[in-house]
């Protein structure tokens, strides 16, 4: 990456929470900031604060229309320095419920699983373009452990963290480094009906950002740190902490 000219990002999911706080540290900074979302509202009041960030309308789990949203994004200049793959989200679903008939079993799936690889594969010419380069995966502490409210969630965070390992060994030969960012319960407006000690979305973005331009494997912040030793040393006292979240 060079230091003289400024330096490009694309983050999914801009406009609210983890990216919000992600776009304005990296605009902040200079870089060239690319984002998207479903919720074109959203974006408008994101340009309204922040008008040099390129927002473009895109649903992640849509293939052709993140396909569309990369070549539009290296069009305009072919090297991506940074993707983060952050554009996700929960449901608690209950399989003792009586509405699985209903239920669409692969959202998370398709978003947070789904979305990320739509978005590697499209920007990976961008990422090859630059002389060094690199991907954030937004996945949560439930990758590590599954939370007995919201197994599809858990399960999609779960692959994601299973992707995160095998790209980064593929990817390094490539100059191409993969960082994993495993947030704990961070204050968001997708949390704002959850009780709970929540992280500073502007931490957890800092520290994403910070390891990931440092090339580490991953980031376990705050309470994510403890479960990660927990689940080494007392596997059922992990899972059992984790099943009460
Ligand atoms: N908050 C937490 O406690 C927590 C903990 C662990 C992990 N995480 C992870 O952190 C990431 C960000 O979460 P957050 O709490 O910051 O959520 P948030 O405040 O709800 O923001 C989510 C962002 O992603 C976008 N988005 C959602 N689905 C999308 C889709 N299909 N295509 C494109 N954009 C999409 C949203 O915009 P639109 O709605 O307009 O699409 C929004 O900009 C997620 O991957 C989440 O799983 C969060």
């Amino acid at each position: 990456m060079s230091l003289s000219t400024p330096r490009i990002a694309v983050i999914s999911g801009g406009s609210s929470g983890i990216g919000l706080a992600m776009v304005e540290r990296l605009a902040g900074d200079g870089w060239i900031v690319h984002t998207c979302g479903r919720d074109a509202l959203k974006l408008e009041r994101l340009r309204a604060r922040l008008p040099a960030v390129q927002t473009t309308v895109c649903d992640v789990a849509d293939r052709a229309a993140v396909q569309a949203f990369a070549d539009h994004v290296l069009s305009r200049a072919p090297r991506v320095d940074l993707l983060v793959s952050n554009a996700g989200g929960l449901r608690e679903v209950d399989f003792t419920g009586a509405d699985l008939r209903s239920l669409d079993l692969g959202g998370e799936l398709r978003t947070n699983t789904e979305g990320a690889l739509n978005l590697i594969a499209a920007f990976m010419p961008g990422l090859r373009s630059a002389s060094r380069s690199a991907i954030l995966i937004v996945s949560s502490g439930y990758a590590l452990a599954p939370a007995t409210r919201a197994p599809l969630y858990s399960a999609s965070k779960a692959a994601l963290h299973s992707l995160a390992g095998s790209l980064r060994r593929q990817l390094a030969p490539l100059a191409i480094t993969v960082t994993e960012l495993l947030p704990p319960l961070v204050d968001t407006p997708a949390v704002a009906h959850r009780p709970g000690r929540k992280m500073p979305a502007a931490t957890i973005a800092r520290l994403g950002l910070e390891a990931a331009l440092r090339g580490r494997k991953a980031v376990h912040p705050g309470p994510v740190g403890l479960l990660r030793w927990l689940l080494r040393l007392m596997p059922s006292v992990a899972e059992a902490f984790v099943a009460r979240t």
